[in-house]
């Protein structure tokens, strides 16, 4: 496989990263628009190679057209919040961007996967989608792998117990309307609300909505990285091993759920063509009300971009 990896900045650096030390991926091109920026943070990959045992080649370029054929196209690139910016603020600069470099790879690589990270999360991903005139299996967002895991983690420190031990699924969209549904959430096979006290839960809740915010709020300059790239790389590994977990993704639904026609966050399976299967799970009536509110939003979002 090879795996492009547009924004050679933060989030793209670290993707490249956990790709790369995945081992399984043949070749990682990062392409960014700074000059030497992706070339520099290849080559330093690059020298990790023989510390730490892994033989996937990583090259860095400036133009996406330079990268090469892609079975993964991941796209970074943009600008990311500062404190006190919403991420709906990014949305002009960004969509110009994400629009340009979506038909760029459609066009290098139409058989390709577009992932899509840059923010506003569910706005860019339909973007990407109308702008690459793929098919929308094959155009997907991440939000919800890392909306999960920042639930996970905080549960985790909440309860004393590891991480790991916690399921949950962040639905919904990247923002706001961001939907954990308790009905499926547990802490070590226990259903989460036999487990803690439900305004603990709903903290906990609150909390991994705005892990965003919190974390630009302490870094003053930038977002977080660490856990989006390592959330992107996991999508990608995902695919490529057709690992058939449950995977929360920005998708496109087709009446799953109730929703008719929109990208919002859903429980999926993904696989080498992006969207496998989107996973209907038995959610409480107000949490699919919240799922479908989410929908209609984003719906109304992507239609005021298209103005
Ligand atoms: P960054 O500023 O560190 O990196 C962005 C990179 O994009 C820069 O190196 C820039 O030169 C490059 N770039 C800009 N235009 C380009 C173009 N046309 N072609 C190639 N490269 C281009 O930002 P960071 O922290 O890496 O964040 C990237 C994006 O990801 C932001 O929009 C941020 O809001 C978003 N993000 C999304 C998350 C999610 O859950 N979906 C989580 C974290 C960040």
């Amino acid at each position: 496989h090879r795996v492009v990896v547009v924004g050679a900045g933060h989030v793209g650096m670290i993707t490249a990263m956990k790709l790369a030390e995945a081992n399984i991926i043949e070749e990682v091109v990062l392409v960014d628009i700074a000059d030497g920026l992706a070339a520099g943070i290849a080559l330093d990959l690059t020298h990790s190679t023989a510390l730490l045992g892994f033989d996937t080649k990583v090259r860095g370029v400036t133009r996406l057209a330079d990268a090469g054929v892609a079975d993964y196209v991941v796209i970074t690139a943009g600008r990311a919040r500062q404190p006190g910016m919403s991420r709906t603020d990014l949305v002009e600069v960004n969509a110009g961007i994400v629009g340009g470099l979506a038909r760029d790879a459609a066009a290098v690589s139409p058989n390709t996967v577009l992932l899509i990270v840059t923010n506003p999360l569910d706005e860019m991903t339909h973007h990407a989608w109308q702008a690459a005139g793929l098919p929308a299996e094959r155009v997907i967002g991440m939000a919800g792998v890392l909306d999960s895991s920042r639930f996970q983690a905080l549960t985790g420190l909440a309860t004393q117990s590891a991480p790991s031990d916690i399921t949950a699924l962040a639905l919904g969209s990247h923002g706001d309307e961001m939907v954990i549904p308790l009905s499926q959430a547990r802490v070590a096979g226990t259903s989460i609300t036999q487990t803690l006290p439900q305004g603990a839960v709903t903290a906990l809740v609150d909390r991994a909505r705005n892990s965003g915010a919190e974390v630009v709020g302490l870094l003053k300059s930038g977002s977080a990285f660490f856990a989006p790239g390592a959330s992107a790389a996991r999508m990608v590994l995902a695919m490529a091993t057709e690992s058939d977990e449950v995977i929360a993704a920005t998708v496109r639904a087709r009446g799953q759920y109730g929703i008719s026609d929109g990208y919002v966050g859903l429980p999926t399976k993904l696989g080498r063509g992006g969207l496998k299967e989107i996973v209907e799970l038995p959610l409480a009536e107000d949490e699919l009300a919240a799922v479908r509110t989410a929908a209609a939003r984003i719906s109304e979002r992507v239609s005021v971009l298209e103005k």
